[in-house]
């Protein structure tokens, strides 16, 4: 390591996307950062990318947070950097498909909760203790609008971040006047691989009004995070459109969705988390 970590920032899925964004803001702030993900040619591209413009120490490490025990495996490849205690955390490496549940792969599904749901709750859970005994630490999870209505087609993803929403808000209520803060994500969509990889075909959601650039994303997200806010929906529109999804029928939510993924084309069974 060239420099010492400084105020670390761990951030998951830091390789690309919304993560990399998310990435360039904290080192923005003078953060030094941990990035994880599991295609080491891409994570060093980062790294470089991220060390030539704001000139912070840059660290990573290439592991699958879908393995089982990837949290214990993370810690240890954190502890063998001799890796300061994290000052900021961002869950963000995530996945969704776009399939009808009963002919989904079954091993994609759980590739997807492992991923979205059991690694960031693990490793909260395991950093945790650090933080409160410094009184100090913030902890962004990167949910989704999804998070906010059940979501036909894509039904194990829009569950997994129903899930990550709650479980975020859940803990900060815990954590309140503890030092340490957690805040919940929630952008529309957003370009970035995640598309191709869900193999969502038809990409008009990105042009709709809806769409928010992963930097602006990213911006909302830390100021947010900063603030000690608890939820952040990036992006005027989807914030008056999580707002109506409080006040409809859920079940009439579902239909619209269900319209909407119809429109997107549902591609053929198999699409998975490839690299
Ligand atoms: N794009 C959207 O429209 C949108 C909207 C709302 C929420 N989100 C959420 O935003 C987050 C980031 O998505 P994105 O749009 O930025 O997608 P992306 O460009 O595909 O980035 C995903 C990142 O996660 C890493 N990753 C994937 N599987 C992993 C694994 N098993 N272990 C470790 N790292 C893994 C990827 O690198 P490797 O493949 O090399 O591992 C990559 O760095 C996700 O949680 C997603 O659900 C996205």
């Amino acid at each position: 390591m060239s420099t010492a970590l400084f105020r670390p920032a761990l951030v998951t899925g830091a390789s690309s996307g919304i993560g990399l964004a998310i990435a360039h803001e904290l080192a923005r702030r003078g953060h030094s950062l941990v990035l994880v993900a599991r295609d080491p040619g891409r994570l060093s591209v980062a790294e470089r990318a991220l060390r030539d413009a704001h000139g912070v120490a840059v660290q990573s490490i290439a592991l699958d947070l879908g393995e089982p025990f990837a949290a214990e495996s993370l810690l240890a490849r954190l502890a063998a950097l001799r890796c300061p205690p994290l000052d900021v955390v961002v869950h963000n490496a995530g996945f969704g498909v776009l399939d009808p549940f009963a002919t989904c792969s079954p091993d994609t599904s759980d590739a997807m909760l492992a991923l979205d749901v059991a690694f960031p709750v693990r490793f909260t859970r395991l950093v945790l203790p650090s933080m409160l005994e410094r009184r100090a630490g913030r902890i962004l999870i990167v949910a989704s609008t999804a998070a906010f209505q059940a979501g036909p087609f894509m039904a194990v993803y829009y569950a997994s971040k129903a899930f990550v929403l709650s479980f975020a808000e859940a803990i900060a209520e815990e954590l309140r006047g503890s030092g340490v803060t957690v805040t919940a994500l929630c952008p529309g969509p957003v370009p970035t691989a995640f598309q191709a990889r869900a193999g969502i075909g038809d990409a008009s959601l990105l042009t709709s009004l809806l769409a928010v650039s992963a930097s602006r994303v990213a911006r909302a997200g830390v100021r947010g995070m900063e603030r000690g806010r608890r939820v952040v929906v990036p992006g005027l529109l989807s914030r008056v459109a999580v707002q109506a999804l409080r006040v409809l029928p859920r079940a009439f939510a579902a239909r619209v969705v269900r319209r909407m993924q119809e429109q997107r084309g549902q591609r053929p069974a198999g699409a998975t988390n490839q690299r």
